[in-house]
């Protein structure tokens, strides 16, 4: 069991930092954003959508189209690789939400750039800490733009579907999957990585996720059959709770994975659901698949919704505790619970309410900045707290409140694609020239090496104050 750090409880945080501070803006600030109608919806959306993008370098000349600034390792910002696919996720949803493509090339272009020489999002740059939950942040936002019908790259490039089937090949093959803990993967790709001996949940539900995905779009009863087997996996090891449907980060190969770090991250559970909810369709709404996303459900509406908005249980509250990762997790619950209500329209009356309420605390807390309207994490409270807090220039806020905007409009979508009525173009062949090695990646850099120290000592100091330290290079 992890023991979470008793710095200062939430509100007393919060005092302290209205008393002590001017990084609060004045309790009677009013958010100029408005979401009461859908066009609000969409207006407001549209310029939190401009606000995130001004976070955004990789269209200007000279920079690297996909990511955000960093990553931190090597002191050029502070986003790992992983947040870059996020966001391009986040904005594929935002034109298939509010039908606005202003954005759509430079995702696109971004989308498109970070494949890597095999077009299975496992670019030479990001080798040394490359995860299979990095790699699958990227593989389920080309999936998401199959199923939203995103507009397909040019002929001679590589195709929505056929890389989400990349990611997946790679990670079903067997080198990625050992007999430890009784299966899963690990968190990390290559075996000279920091946390290679570590097997997390969220490593194994991008995976479980894509495969329910795959398996939904393409009717291809294989994926479904990896993704059974690694949801079972996640349960017998005992990361979901087996009584209350908590879902934890994870544990160590030398321990059997019997360590189970019980940090709660909420995209965690969120990811679990998802997938589960995407298997409830596939299986035309079977028992099994019921029970689990209704359970997973409840869960998440206990754990993570009780104080009236998205709430990230590990740190929220905690000064400084929110990494630039956790701060951007509020966005993917706000995103796949909604699309759960799609692919598990029961779910609707229960999901639907609660989104919208969190969605009203984010933006009432959007009222900071030189604009008056930037967007801060601290959703509960009602009140802005400046990014800087955190020590983020704040592009996992502005995703996070973006994404819970947008998503009120999951109603007016058209259903998902599949493989009869999308047009993205499909290879179950693709992703088989990593196969059987990692031996195609590049080899490590000084940088690399520099970076995997202060990781290190980054974890080392993590591990003493002993909170969920396994998200920090996700
Ligand atoms: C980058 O994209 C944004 C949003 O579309 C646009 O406003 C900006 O002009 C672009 N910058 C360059 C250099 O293309
Ligand atoms: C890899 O890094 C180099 C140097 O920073 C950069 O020029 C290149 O565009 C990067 N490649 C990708 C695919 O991001
Ligand atoms: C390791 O864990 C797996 C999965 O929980 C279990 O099936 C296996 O028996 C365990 N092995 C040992 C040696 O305890
Ligand atoms: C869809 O996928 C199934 C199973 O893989 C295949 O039999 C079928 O031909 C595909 N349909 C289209 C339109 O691609
Ligand atoms: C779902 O129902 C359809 C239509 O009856 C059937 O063709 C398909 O095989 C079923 N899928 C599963 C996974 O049972
Ligand atoms: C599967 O999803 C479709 C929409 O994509 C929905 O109409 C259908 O009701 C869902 N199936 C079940 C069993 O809920
Ligand atoms: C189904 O997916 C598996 C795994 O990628 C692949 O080996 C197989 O060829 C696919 N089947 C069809 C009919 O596409």
């Amino acid at each position: 069991m992890v023991s979470l750090p008793s710095l200062m409880s939430p509100s007393r945080w919060l005092a302290t930092l209205l008393a002590t501070t001017s990084l609060v803006s004045s309790a009677t600030a009013q958010s100029p954003y408005k979401i009461d109608t859908d066009a609000e919806i969409k207006n407001t959306a549209r310029g939190m959508a401009y606000d995130l993008m001004l976070q955004y370098k990789g269209n200007q000349s000279g920079e690297i189209p996909g990511i955000l600034p960093g990553p931190p390792t090597e002191h050029k910002g502070d986003y790992y690789w992983w947040e870059g696919g996020a966001m391009m996720g986040t904005y594929i949803d935002y034109w298939f939400l509010t039908g606005d493509d202003s954005y759509n090339h430079v995702i696109t272009e971004g989308m498109l750039h970070q494949t890597g020489p095999n077009q299975d999002y496992m670019p030479p740059n990001h080798t040394a800490s490359l995860g299979n939950d990095d790699q699958g942040f990227w593989g389920m936002s080309a999936m998401l733009a199959a199923e939203n019908r995103f507009p397909d790259p040019p002929p001679d490039q590589a195709q929505w579907l056929a890389l989400a089937q990349a990611v997946w090949v790679t990670q079903a093959s067997p080198d990625r999957h050992d007999g430890t803990c009784g299966g899963g993967l690990r968190w990390q790709v290559p075996p000279t990585n920091m946390g290679y001996n570590y097997k997390n949940t969220i490593a194994n539900a991008c995976f479980f996720d894509l495969g329910a995905r795959l398996a939904r779009y393409t009717f291809n009863q294989t994926y479904a059959d990896y993704a059974a087997e690694t949801f079972q996996w996640l349960w017998d090891v005992q990361y979901i709770d087996n009584k209350e449907w908590k879902v934890y980060d994870g544990g160590h190969v030398e321990k059997n994975c019997t360590d189970v770090n019980k940090a709660q991250f909420s995209y965690n559970a969120a990811l679990l659901l998802h997938g589960s909810a995407f298997m409830y369709n596939y299986t035309n709404g079977s028992a099994l698949w019921k029970n689990r996303v209704d359970n997973l459900l409840d869960g998440i509406l206990r754990d993570f919704f009780s104080k009236g908005a998205a709430f990230e249980l590990p740190c929220e509250g905690r000064q400084g505790a929110c990494t630039a990762d956790m701060l951007s997790f509020k966005g993917y619950v706000h995103r796949w619970l909604s699309t759960v209500t799609k692919v598990a329209p029961h779910t609707s009356s229960k999901i639907l309410p609660a989104l919208r309420k969190s969605a009203e605390a984010a933006v009432k807390q959007c009222t900071g900045g030189e604009t008056g309207r930037r967007c801060g994490f601290y959703w509960s409270e009602g009140v802005y707290v400046d990014p800087a807090v955190d020590k983020t220039s704040g592009a996992g806020e502005a995703m996070s409140a973006l994404a819970a905007i947008s998503s009120l409009l999951i109603e007016k979508t058209p259903d998902l694609a599949n493989n009869h009525t999308g047009t993205s173009k499909g290879n179950p062949l693709a992703g088989t020239k990593s196969r059987g090695s990692v031996e195609p990646l590049a080899p490590i850099t000084t940088g690399d090496r520099a970076g995997a120290a202060i990781l290190t000592i980054l974890l080392i100091g993590a591990v003493v104050s002993t909170w969920g330290w396994m998200s920090f290079a996700d």
